[in-house]
C-alpha cells in the first residue's frame, strides 16, 4: 500500500471507530438484537466449516445455494488451517496431516508463511458476497483440528496450551495472521462477524493438544486475551462485528458445583460480553460431550443466555448446537439415549425463540449432490434432503425465526 493510501485508510478506520459508522448491508447491533439496514435481523443459520476447504468451488457454490434456499442467511466457517511444513507424527498438536489440500498458513521451525490457500478462502468469501450470504469467520481453533492455537505455541517455544493467551511472541504471530486475513475483507458485506477462535478454553484435548499450565490460566487471563485481540481486530476493521466464539460457560459469583457455571475452563460469558470491543455473545451446546441432560439441563443453559442477553443488553447467539445420531453416540461414547434429535433440537430451538435469542446455528449443515456426493457426516450433520429431520429442524424453524423480523 502507498504511504498516502495507508494514512488515509488509517484515518478512515480511526473515524469509523470514533463515530460508530455502519455501512449499508453490514449487520450491526441495536441493544440485544442484530440490525440490518435499519431492520431487526433475527437469523436461523448454520455451520459448515468445510466450505473453506472444498477444492472445487462449484461444490462450494452449490452448497451455499442450498443453504440460502433454506433461508440460512448466516453461515459459520473456519478461517484457519495451520500446518507444519513437515508433519511430525509424534508432535503436537495432533491435527490430521492430510485432511485437506487447502491450508492457510505453514510453519517451518518457528517461521510462519501465509500459504496460497488463503486466496481460496478469499474466493469463498467473494462467492458468499455475490450470493448475498453472510459468514462468521473463526480465526483459530482451541482444538487440534486444522492446527489451531497449539501450532503457534509449539512453533514459538511455548509448552502449555494457554501460553497462546499470554506469551507476547505468540500473540504477535497470531495478530500477524489476523491482520493478513481481516485486512483483505474490511469492506465486504459478506462478513457477519470475525470470531477470535473456535471455543477458546484454558485447556484442550488431553492427548491431541499441549497440556494446560498448572496454575497459569483462569477467567481473568482469557478475558484479557479476548479484550486485547478483539481491540486489535477492531483497529484493522471497524465495520464488522467481533465475537469470541466461546462455548458460553459461566463463572457465577460464589462458584458452582456445575463445571459449566464455575469458570473452570476460563470462560466467563458475562465478562466477555461486557467487553467494549465484543459485539455479541456466543454459546455452544453439546449435552452428549458434556454429559448433561438434553431435556432439562440444556434448556436451562439456553435460558441463562437469554437472561444474560437481557442483562448486558447485547445480542447472544446459540452458535453451535448438536445431538448425535444413536449410531454415533454408541460408537463414540458407548451409550444409548432414548432422546431423539427431533426432540432435543426441537426443544432447544423453541427455547431459543422463547428467549428471543438473537440468532442460532445448528451444527452442522448437510447437503447432497456435490461432485463427490454427500457433505461430511460427523454424527451431528443434518442433511437437508432428509425431510423427516430437515422439515422441522431447518425449514419450519427458519420460518419461525424469520417471523420475529416482522
Ligand atoms: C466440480 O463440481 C461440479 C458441481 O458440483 C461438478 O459438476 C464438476 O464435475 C466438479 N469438477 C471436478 C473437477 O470434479
Ligand atoms: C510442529 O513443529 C513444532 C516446531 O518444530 C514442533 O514442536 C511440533 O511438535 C510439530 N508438530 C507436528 C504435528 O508436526
Ligand atoms: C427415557 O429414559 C429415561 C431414563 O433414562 C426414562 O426416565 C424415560 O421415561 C424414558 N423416556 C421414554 C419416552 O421412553
Ligand atoms: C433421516 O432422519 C431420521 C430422523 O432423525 C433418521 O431416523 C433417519 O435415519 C434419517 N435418514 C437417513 C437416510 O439418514
Amino acid at each position: 500500500m502507498f504511504p498516502r493510501l495507508a494514512a488515509v485508510s488509517a484515518l478512515l478506520v480511526a473515524s469509523a471507530n470514533a463515530l460508530g459508522i455502519s455501512l449499508p448491508g453490514f449487520v450491526t447491533t441495536k441493544g440485544s438484537q442484530f440490525s440490518l439496514n435499519g431492520k431487526p435481523f433475527f437469523f436461523a443459520g448454520t455451520n459448515a466449516y468445510w466450505l473453506s476447504f472444498l477444492t472445487n468451488l462449484s461444490d462450494t457454490s452449490l452448497a451455499m445455494d442450498k443453504a440460502k434456499a433454506a433461508g440460512h442467511s448466516v453461515i459459520r466457517i473456519w478461517g484457519f488451517n495451520d500446518k507444519n511444513a513437515t508433519f511430525d507424527p509424534n508432535g503436537l498438536p495432533q491435527y490430521s496431516p492430510d485432511s485437506d489440500a487447502i491450508f492457510f498458513q505453514s510453519w517451518d521451525n518457528g517461521k510462519p508463511t501465509i500459504s496460497a490457500g488463503l486466496q481460496h478462502l478469499d474466493q469463498v468469501i467473494s462467492l458468499a458476497e455475490r450470493k448475498g450470504l453472510k459468514l462468521t469467520v473463526a480465526l483459530t481453533n482451541n482444538w487440534a483440528d486444522y492446527g489451531g492455537m497449539d501450532v503457534y505455541t509449539a512453533n514459538l517455544g511455548g509448552s502449555f496450551h494457554d501460553d497462546f493467551y499470554t506469551a507476547p511472541k505468540i500473540k504477535n504471530a497470531f495478530k500477524n495472521y489476523v491482520r493478513t486475513l481481516v485486512s483483505r475483507h474490511v469492506l465486504s458485506p459478506a462478513i457477519f462477524a470475525w470470531e477470535l477462535g473456535n471455543e477458546p478454553r484454558c485447556g484442550a484435548d488431553g492427548t491431541r493438544n499441549l497440556p494446560r499450565s498448572p496454575s497459569g490460566c483462569d477467567t481473568a487471563v482469557m478475558t484479557a486475551w479476548a479484550k486485547e485481540i478483539s481491540a486489535f481486530v477492531k483497529s484493522i476493521d471497524p465495520f464488522h462485528m467481533v465475537v469470541v466464539g466461546s462455548e458460553g460457560f459461566f463463572s457465577v459469583p460464589g462458584g458452582s458445583d456445575d463445571w459449566a457455571y464455575s469458570g473452570a475452563d476460563g470462560v466467563d460469558s458475562e465478562a466477555l460480553l461486557r467487553l467494549k470491543t465484543i459485539d455479541a455473545g456466543t454459546f455452544h451446546l453439546y449435552p452428549d460431550w458434556w454429559s448433561k441432560d438434553p431435556l432439562t439441563w440444556a434448556p436451562d443453559f439456553i435460558a441463562a443466555h437469554g437472561t444474560l442477553q437481557r442483562k448486558v443488553g447485547k445480542p447472544v447467539i446459540m452458535e453451535e448446537y448438536g445431538w448425535m445420531t444413536p449410531e454415533a453416540r454408541l460408537s463414540s461414547l458407548g451409550i444409548v439415549s432414548n432422546v431423539t434429535r427431533l426432540q432435543a433440537l426441537g426443544l432447544w430451538q423453541d427455547t431459543s425463540i422463547a428467549q428471543r435469542l438473537a440468532g442460532d446455528q445448528y451444527w452442522q449443515l448437510g447437503v447432497d449432490g456435490l461432485s463427490f456426493g454427500l457433505s461430511t457426516n460427523d454424527g451431528f450433520t443434518i442433511y437437508m434432503q432428509n425431510k423427516t429431520e430437515a422439515g422441522p429442524l431447518i425449514f419450519d424453524h427458519v420460518k419461525k425465526v424469520q417471523a420475529l423480523n416482522h
